[in-house]
């Protein structure tokens, strides 16, 4: 069996995260976390030393990958930066882009007379981003871009404005595109074009994913 990336160090990301509102709410997504596993089980097949930093999800670790459990954006970011230095750096989870500006300690009640509540949330950091200015860089920075509408021309912008090297692109809805079915298309772009991987089951487009990786390594050895 080939084994492109063995030698390498590879970093991955999955699942949501989860923004705790009070001890019994919090606000969260769809992401189920299977193409980020996927990725991370083929990137092991692929020779890699792999670390996988997964959010809340019900799936069992890739045998060979060591998994760190996550729950917010804010400890993601914590744990990617205690797993760096990586050869390659994939970030497949969905990260909240934004969080409650305070978590209450005791359960949010409703009192007589309120028509609705107010919720203040503040940004998140970028994880993609920080990596790709992190010191030392990993040499391939690949992240995902999960969009309703307009999926390659936001695609391109996202890899622009986060200094990436890829994005995948991948068109999301509540018809169960992207997040949590079994099968997956992924428009991945680069400095030099984009190409198209399925429509297929997300485990073969992780395979044909860390396939492009490899021999963009191979192009880039550093
Ligand atoms: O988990 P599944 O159910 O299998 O679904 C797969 C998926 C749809 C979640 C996956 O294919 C996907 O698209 N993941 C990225 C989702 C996302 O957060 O997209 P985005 O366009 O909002 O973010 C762009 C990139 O920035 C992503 O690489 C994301 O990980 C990263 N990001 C975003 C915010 C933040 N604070 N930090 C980040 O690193």
């Amino acid at each position: 069996m080939s084994a492109p990336l063995a030698g390498r160090r590879v970093l991955v990301t999955a699942g949501p995260t989860f923004e705790d509102l009070d001890p019994v709410r919090f606000l969260g997504n769809r992401s189920s976390g299977k193409m980020g596993f996927a990725i991370a089980a083929a990137a092991q097949r692929a020779g890699a030393d792999v670390v996988l930093v997964a959010g809340p999800v019900h799936l069992p670790a890739p045998e060979g990958v060591q998994r760190i459990d996550v729950r917010s954006a804010a400890q993601m970011h914590d744990a990617v930066f205690a797993a760096l230095p990586a050869d390659v750096y994939i970030g497949a989870a969905a990260v909240a882009d934004f969080t409650p500006a305070h978590i209450a300690s005791s359960k949010i009640k409703k009192q007589p007379g309120d028509d609705g509540l107010q919720l203040r949330l503040v940004r998140t950091r970028d994880i993609l981003a920080d990596v790709a200015l992190a010191t030392p860089r990993p040499t391939l920075v690949v992240g995902f871009a999960a969009e309703t509408d307009a999926v390659d021309e936001h695609a391109r912008a996202k890899r622009i404005a986060k200094r990436v090297d890829l994005i995948a692109a991948n068109r999301v809805g509540i018809d169960g595109s992207g997040f949590e079915g079994d099968d997956n298309t992924l428009h991945v772009h680069g400095a030099d074009g984009h190409v198209q991987l399925g429509p297929a089951p997300k485990t073969e487009i992780a395979d044909q994913l860390v396939a492009l990786i490899a021999a963009r390594l191979q192009q880039d050895p550093r």
